[in-house]
Formats: structure tokens, sequence, C-alpha cells
């Protein structure tokens, strides 16, 4: 009966009919879907350069101009902003999503705003302090994810400008002192972005090393120093790194603005370095329309006030080549493309609060610089420890956040003020400390009466003591002296208690005229969302201390190659737009010291710092041997010779020949060596030929000048067991 059934001419017919249908079902589908942008662009197999091409070539003029300026900021773009400080409108025609920018140095910014919560990371300062590189790229990582989650999709973030002001309200943001620590944690931390499918940037490009006059000051340096300085930092963190914007500072460079400097933008940036993305304005930035274009900015934010009808007249009338004009919307829509965000768009999840605060903590625990332990008095053992006073203002309840644009709001607090008072997180010190010693008598005294707070602190065993320094953008600190006169409060509770520890939430480096009264000192920095956890842990010993400092701490600011920052004089005063709309008078920003940033300073004059740059104390010690160099690789051996386990960040710095006229060391590689107690390692760097070379400005290329470079390798940059000279 089958048999006869399907061999019936109807019965063929109709499979035949059915066999029709099935296959017209897949071009349905197709139809509907080439209702949405089906253009060969949206191509995965292919490259984001041929993807940039192809769509670049449906565009109107409109379009593309449409592309190059930002759309408003904070909101003014209206109901499509995501609520981020800026928003590129996206071709929807064409299947070109809005790009939606949000601040997000150390976390993602104005997330309260919306009812939202955003992990507050450590300030990138402290991630600095961890040397630790795969840290650096979960940095990155926890901020893409909350980025994504929140539906944005890019991040304004990435801060490299070096420390050459130790007073700059904005260390915290940045990277320290050197531009190869600097230079490869950003690199790692932008990876990490970019993992998450996110646009990723460094900023501020270049030289936006004070906020004192950011707006007008004019730095001024010469090609070698900026090469081998900040550049070189910037260099590691774009070709490393590899984020899809840069974005160009508000100060002068050498007399033209940053983001219509050529030699900045075209000849270092794009040309040497090959930097494949955009160049973004930082917000109002921008200066001109021709000019800044020509020279190489790509995107105005936040608005359209030079890149939108001035930069469309520009184009038409060839003053800007349409050539320039698509390599401008090419290297937009090329990030776009190459970020993911075009095939992968966020699509919007509540943050994980409990994976952030884990991320938060463990960095934390990596960050904070033991900086004295006198008669090894931390740990403290919880179970010998009767009583401790707790010291200071808000070690209660909180710890410190830094200010500006990388302010993250706190959970339970309403959305924070740009130029607001500084904002303290919900991690309870003193909670922490109790649940570390809970046989302890643990009490508190904010510190405002520091008789007060004495008479605790001599009737404890212990005293800890919680000294602050809130920094924000937009401002410097006037001095390295902490402010509110906690000075005063440690040197009275330390005349009161032998055994006062001193605990640090600043944004750089602070002075401590009472180190010699004091028996420990810890720097915690801006320390995250769980800070008060992490250093409760290592107080009690949970976790071995073993980050170094990425900044040299001077012992006052007479000592700095600025003994004030400069043109911090002609401010205006208070209340007027203090540092950064200020009437102030244009003024030259000389940084004399050149070359001799940081720790090259203090080695190049012969001056004492109270810590040294790489310096970070450990609950056990450690022994260096062994060393043997080569121009392109160095080993030697670290042993733990103490009873715990722990790690040392082992560094190595290179004195070049005389000749090269360079400050006499720099830090050229390092290894976080973790070891058990007795147990050694033998490690092995490979060594970049750049970061021993000089730039020579008439080649306009680097070199390696012949000569004995001395090689120097040990646990701080003015604690190196171990030496050799190497001929080249
Ligand atoms: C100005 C800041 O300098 C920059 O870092 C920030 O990303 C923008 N404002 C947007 O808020």
């Amino acid at each position: 009966m089958n048999r006869s059934l399907t061999s019936a001419p109807w019965v063929v017919a109709l499979a035949l009919a059915s066999l029709l249908l099935l296959a017209l079902v897949p071009v349905r589908a197709q139809r509907q879907q080439s209702q949405a942008p089906r253009g060969p662009w949206m191509d995965q197999s292919l490259l984001p350069d041929q993807r940039a091409d192809l769509v670049i070539a449906q565009m109107t003029l409109d379009e593309k101009i449409s592309l190059v300026h930002g759309a408003g900021g904070f909101g003014e773009s209206g109901p499509r902003s995501n609520g981020g400080a800026g928003m590129i409108s996206g071709v929807p025609r064409l299947g070109l999503p809005d790009v939606q920018l949000a601040d997000s140095a150390v976390g993602v910014r104005a997330a309260a705003e919306r009812g939202r919560y955003a992990t507050l990371l450590p300030s990138t300062l402290a991630e600095a302090a961890t040397w630790d590189l795969n840290l650096a790229r979960e940095y990155g990582a926890l901020i893409g994810r909350e980025l994504r989650d929140q539906q944005y999709n890019a991040t304004l973030g990435g801060g490299v400008d070096l420390m050459r002001e130790p007073r700059n309200g904005r260390n915290f943001e940045y990277h320290g002192e050197d531009p190869i620590l600097a230079g490869k944690m950003v690199a790692q931390l932008i990876q990490g972005l970019r993992e998450q499918k996110v646009i990723a940037d460094t900023k501020h490009y270049a030289f936006n090393d004070q906020e004192t006059g950011r707006n007008i000051g004019n730095v001024k340096l010469g090609r070698r120093v900026m090469r081998e300085t900040d550049l070189l930092a910037f260099e590691i963190a774009v070709t490393e790194g590899q984020p899809g914007m840069v974005m160009c500072s508000y100060n002068k460079v050498n007399s033209d603005w940053a983001c219509e400097n050529s030699y900045l933008l075209n000849d270092v940036l794009k040309k040497t370095w090959g930097f494949k993305g955009f160049v973004l304005s930082d917000w109002g930035g921008t200066h001109s329309a021709a000019k800044a274009a020509l020279a190489g900015l790509d995107n105005e934010e936040p608005g359209s006030r030079f890149f939108g009808d001035e930069l469309k007249k520009a184009v038409e009338s060839g003053v800007v080549p349409m050539v320039r004009l698509n390599d401008m919307v090419h290297r937009i829509v090329r990030s776009e493309f190459a970020s993911g965000i075009v095939d992968d768009p966020p699509k919007g999840r509540v943050v994980d609060p409990f994976r952030g605060a884990e991320t938060a903590q463990t960095i934390a625990e990596n960050a904070s610089v033991l900086l004295k332990n006198a008669n090894n008095q931390l740990p403290l053992r919880a179970t010998a420890v009767k009583s401790i006073a707790v010291i200071g203002a808000h070690a209660d309840t909180s710890v410190l956040s830094g200010g500006g644009s990388a302010q993250v709001d706190p959970p339970g607090g309403g959305p924070s003020q740009f130029g607001g008072p500084p904002v303290w997180f919900p991690s309870s010190p003193l909670k922490a400390i109790r649940a570390q010693a809970p046989a302890a008598k643990v009490e508190f005294s904010d510190g405002a009466d520091p008789a007060t707070a004495a008479s605790l602190a001599k009737a404890s065993e212990v005293a800890i003591v919680f000294v602050n320094q809130p920094t924000s953008e937009g401002g410097d600190l006037p001095t390295l002296t902490l402010p509110d006169r906690q000075d005063q409060l440690v040197t009275a509770v330390a005349a009161a208690n032998p055994r006062t520890i001193v605990v640090l939430e600043t944004g750089g480096p602070a002075a401590m005229p009472w180190i010699g009264q004091v028996s420990a000192a810890i720097e915690i920095w801006y320390p995250g969302i769980r800070g008060a956890e992490a250093l409760a842990r290592i107080l009690f010993g949970g976790v071995n201390p073993s980050a170094k400092l990425p900044v040299t701490f001077a012992k006052s600011d007479a000592d700095l190659p600025h003994p004030k920052v400069p043109g911090i004089d002609l401010l205006p005063p208070p209340g007027a737009g203090r540092g950064v709309r200020g009437r102030m008078p244009d003024f030259n920003i000389d940084y004399t010291e050149g070359l001799k940033v940081g720790y090259k300073w203090f080695d190049a004059e012969n001056k004492e710092p109270l810590f040294a740059f790489g310096y970070g104390l450990s609950y056990t010690t450690f022994a260096y041997s062994g060393l043997r160099a080569a121009m392109d690789s160095v080993s030697f051996t670290v042993r733990n010779t103490g009873r715990r386990a722990g790690a040392e960040i082992a560094q190595v710095y290179v004195g070049l020949p005389p000749a090269a006229n360079e400050p006499p060391k720099r830090l050229v590689a390092w290894e976080k060596v973790s070891l058990d107690p007795g147990q050694s390692k033998t490690v092995t760097l490979r060594l970049e030929p750049k970061f021993l070379s000089i730039f020579n400005e008439q080649t306009d290329d680097w070199e390696l000048p012949a000569g004995a470079y001395t090689f120097s390798v040990g646990g701080s940059s003015r604690q190196t067991p171990l030496s050799a000279a190497v001929n080249h």
C-alpha cells in the first residue's frame, strides 16, 4: 500500500511542491533580514579595514560628518543617550550603532543617575603598585563587563600621563612615574577592556601632567625628552594595548594645542606607531576645524562646534580633502568593527556586585604597599592583641575615592557632583578590623581632637591611624603635606602609643614628617569598594603584602623638581573657576627636569627620597644571587629567606653609558616571583632593545649608544644587591 501511495503521481507532485516551499522559507527569512542592513560590510569574515571601506562607500557627506563629532555630552544627545559623557551617533540604515561613551577610569562613572550600580576598583595608581600584568588585565575586563552590562560600548579611561607632578590632582587615575611600568600596565588594562568587546582608549595625549591651567598651559619639551618619557608610556599603551581610541588632551604642547598638534597626532601616533583607531578630543579640547582635522584629530567631543558645519564647509571647499574626511570616518568605523560592538552589541544585564567586590579586593590586597614595619609589629596576631584604637576621619565607616570624571557613585548614595566634596565608599575599616580580631576591644575616635585620639591610643595596646589625601580632576594639591592638620594627629597618637600604625589613603605621594615616630605605615591608595577588608587581611597576616611603589615619595615639596606646581601662583582666587577655566593668563609649563622624571630626578640630583620608586616591604625577606646579564636578557635567582610564603617584585634597572647623557638608571624589566619559605627560583627576563635605547632627534629614531651598560637587580630602585656591566 505504501509503495503504491508513494509511487502515485499526485504524491510525487505533493513532494515536489513541499520541497519548493521549503526552499522558499530561507528566501523569505533572508528578505525579512534584508530590511535590517545586510550590506557586504556586515560580513564578519572580512577585516575591519575592509568592512570600513565598504560601508563608507555607501555614506552621504552628512552621514560622514555626523560620525566625526559628538552628539552632545552628558545626556544632551537626547533619548538615545545612555547617560554617559558623550555619544557618537550611529548610522542605523547601515547598521552602525551609536557609540555610547562612558567615563570609566576606575569603574563606570555616573551609574547612580540611572539607578544602576558600578564597582569602584582601587585607583589605577594602586593597580600600578601591583606590578602585576594579569591583575591589570582583570581590572580592564571588569570595567569592560560592567560597561556592557550597562549598555555602554566604549570606555573613557586608560589614563597614562606620567607623574611628573606628584601633586597632580589626577595621579590616582594614571599609572605612576615610570614610562615602561605605566605603559605595560595600561596596555594590559586596555587588552582586558577589548576582550569584553568595548572600544578601549588611552588618555590624555599628551603631557596633561597637571590640572593647574590645564586648558591654557603650554608644555615645553624637546623631542628626545618627549619620546623617552610620557610618549614612551603612550607608545607601549598604543602598540601593545591596541586601543580603538586615543583622547588628546586640553593643554598645548610646544605651542600647539594637543588636539591640533600634527607632530603628536600625525607624525608620532599615526605614522610612527601605526595607530589605526581614531583620535577624539577631550571634552571641549577642540580649537579649530581645518587645522585640527589636518593635524590628525578625527572626532570632536562632545559637540559639533568645529567638526559639524564648519568642517563640512571646509571639505566642500577642498580645504580639508575628502580623503582626509574618509580617513577620519574610516578610523572611527574601523574601531567599531574591530571592537565587536557592531556584531555583538551589549545587551544589558544587572551588574554582578559580588564578582566586582571580589576583583576589587584581590587588587587591593596586591596593591597595598607596606612602607615601614619596625620590630615586625605587623602582622598583628588576632589571638594576642587585646585592644586596638582605630583613629581617623571616616575610619568607622568608609574608604576614600578620587574625584572628577573618574568618580564612581557609591552604593546607597546619590549621584556625586563634579567638583563636589570627596566621596567615601562603604567599606568600614573599623568593622573589618573587628571581624579580624573578635576577641579584642576595638574602639574608634574620629581624630578631630588629637588629644581625645591620643588618650584612646594611650589606653590601647595598638593604635591604627587612618590619614587621607583627597584629590580630584580640576585642581592640584598645593603641597605634599596631608591636609586638615593630620600630621599633628599622627604625632599626638604616636607620642601616646609606641605601637602606632599609620594607614594612608592618598591619590599619590604624601610627606610623612612623623615617619620616624610611628612603628608601621602602609599605603593603601584609594583602595576601592573592598578596601577595608583587604587592609584588614594584610594587618592580620591573611595576606602577605607584595606591592611596590610605582612612584617616588619625596620627603618634602622642596625636593621635587618644582617646589611649587608650575603656574599655581597664577591661579585666580578660589571661586573664580580655580584651575580649569579660571581667568588665568597664558603660561608656559617648563618641565625643566626633562628626562629626570620621578626616581630619575632623585638619582641624578643625589637626593634621598622618603621612599624610593619600587620600594615595598613584605612579611618575609628575599635574597638575590647569580646575576647573568646580556643586552637582550638577564637572569638571576630570588630566594625566600623568611618564614612565610610571599611574593617579591624583582626589578631590573640599567644605567646607560655616560656618553648617552641619561639619568643614572632606568627600569627595564621586572617579574613578580611567588616563593614558599626557603624556596628559590631563577628568573630569566627578556629585554626589549628600545628600553635600553635613547631617542636620537637627528635620525628621529631610537639608538643603542656604544659603551658599558650597568645592570642592577633588586627589590627597589635603591636596593639592588646584584650588578654587572655589559659592553655594547
Ligand atoms: C574631561 C576629562 O579630562 C576626561 O578625562 C573625561 O573623559 C571627559 N572630561 C569626559 O567626562
